[in-house]
């Protein structure tokens, strides 16, 4: 199949390329680079020694027509967008123009030119502060913040759309907490500026750029007081969208599947694994909890694992590796 990848540099979307470019789809990739470089297209091309088509568009843009006419797609793979929780508190209208308006432009597109699959990256954070775990699909829709909102609207977009066209296929993938990166140590999270997310964190207080991990909150009711979450692999992730592609183009269906591994971590386990598998040094100091944080967040992944024949592989050992493994290679990122 030929799909647009949109978002196609960033950290999932690069890594997806890959997968889809071994199972020989040809890939189209849409990128505005605000958060992403050229570079990382550049590399998924020398790892699978196939052409990816770039272009340096901006999803809100009227330039984004000119892609459609270009190309005969067989479904759209829709990653671009922002995705900082505590930044869309700060700067909301840029997530609703990004995220929302951007994809309302690619949904009309898609629309205008007979494009009738689109797999959507949403995320486990539509869910908010959910009372029950393991949360699978039917659990509340409550997201906290206007980045979650966003996600939200943009399924509801998409559920509407799929209800008014017969032929419209709608796959919501509600990613829970990607981290890792490809093997080859070629490709992974290029975060720029201070990272939020725990991984990309614990790699730079390893190499030094930061002298601890601060860990937020010790006083959780859960195995050692800290915050659980389910953590899965970027290329188990990116697997997963292949299968979604795969089994799901022809269901002229909305559907909305959790992407986890379905087991929890705290972040102490996750620190413990990180320093003792790549013999390096995380120092820690415990500090307040962080506002708006659950305790306790994994998935249950059953829909997917049934519909998709999808399951995580790499264990959290992988994960670890790998992100090290990255960071080394590439210290400065791309
Ligand atoms: P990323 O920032 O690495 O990738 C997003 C890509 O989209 C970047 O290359 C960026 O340059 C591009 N982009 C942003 N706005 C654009 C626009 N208007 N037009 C064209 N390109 C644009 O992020 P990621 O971690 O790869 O996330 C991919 C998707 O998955 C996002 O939609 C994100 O919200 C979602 N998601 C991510 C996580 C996570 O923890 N990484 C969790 C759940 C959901
Ligand atoms: N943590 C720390 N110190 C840090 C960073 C994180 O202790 O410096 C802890 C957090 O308190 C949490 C865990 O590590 O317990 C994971 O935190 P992340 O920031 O890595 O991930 P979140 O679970 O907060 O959020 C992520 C993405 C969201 C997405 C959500 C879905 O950032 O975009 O997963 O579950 F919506």
């Amino acid at each position: 199949m030929k799909i647009l990848v949109t978002g196609g540099a960033g950290y999932i979307g690069s890594h997806t390329c890959v997968e889809l470019l071994e199972s020989q789809h040809d890939v189209v990739v849409v990128d505005n680079f605000s958060n992403s470089s050229p570079k990382a297209v550049e590399r998924v091309e020398a790892l699978t020694n196939k052409k990816i088509t770039c272009y340096e568009v901006d999803i809100c843009d009227v330039e984004l027509a000119q892609v459609f006419e270009e190309h005969q797609f067989d479904a759209v793979i829709h990653f671009a967008g922002l995705k900082a929780v505590g930044e869309s508190t700060k700067e909301p209208l840029s997530y609703y123009q990004h995220n929302v308006q951007g994809s309302l432009n690619l949904l009309r597109m898609m629309k205008k030119h007979g494009v009738k699959t689109l797999i959507f990256s949403s995320s486990a954070t539509v869910y908010g502060q959910a009372k029950i775990v393991p949360i699978d699909e039917t659990s509340q829709l409550q997201p906290q913040s206007p980045y979650g909102q966003t996600k939200l609207m943009v399924e509801q977009m998409c559920k509407d759309l799929s209800a008014a066209q017969d032929d419209f296929t709608a796959v919501m993938l509600r990613y829970f907490n990607p981290v890792g990166a490809h093997q080859s140590g070629m490709i992974g999270e290029n975060p720029t500026g201070i990272p939020n997310n725990l991984l990309p964190f614990i790699s730079q207080v390893a190499v030094g750029t930061h002298p601890e991990l601060r860990v937020f909150g010790n006083d959780y009711n859960t195995v050692d007081g800290t915050g659980v979450r389910d953590y899965i692999h970027v290329v188990d992730l990116a697997q997963g969208h292949v299968k979604a592609l795969e089994a799901l183009h022809q269901s002229n269906q909305f559907t909305t599947l959790n992407l986890g591994s379905g087991k929890g971590y705290s972040v102490l386990e996750v620190v413990d694994a990180f320093s003792k598998l790549n013999d390096v040094k995380v120092p820690t100091i415990f500090v307040p909890r962080r506002q708006g944080d659950v305790e306790i967040c994994y998935a249950a992944c059953d829909k997917a694992n049934q519909l998709l024949d999808w399951e995580t592989k790499l264990s959290l050992s992988d994960m670890v590796i790998d992100t090290w493994r990255w960071q080394t290679n590439n210290p400065q990122g791309y």
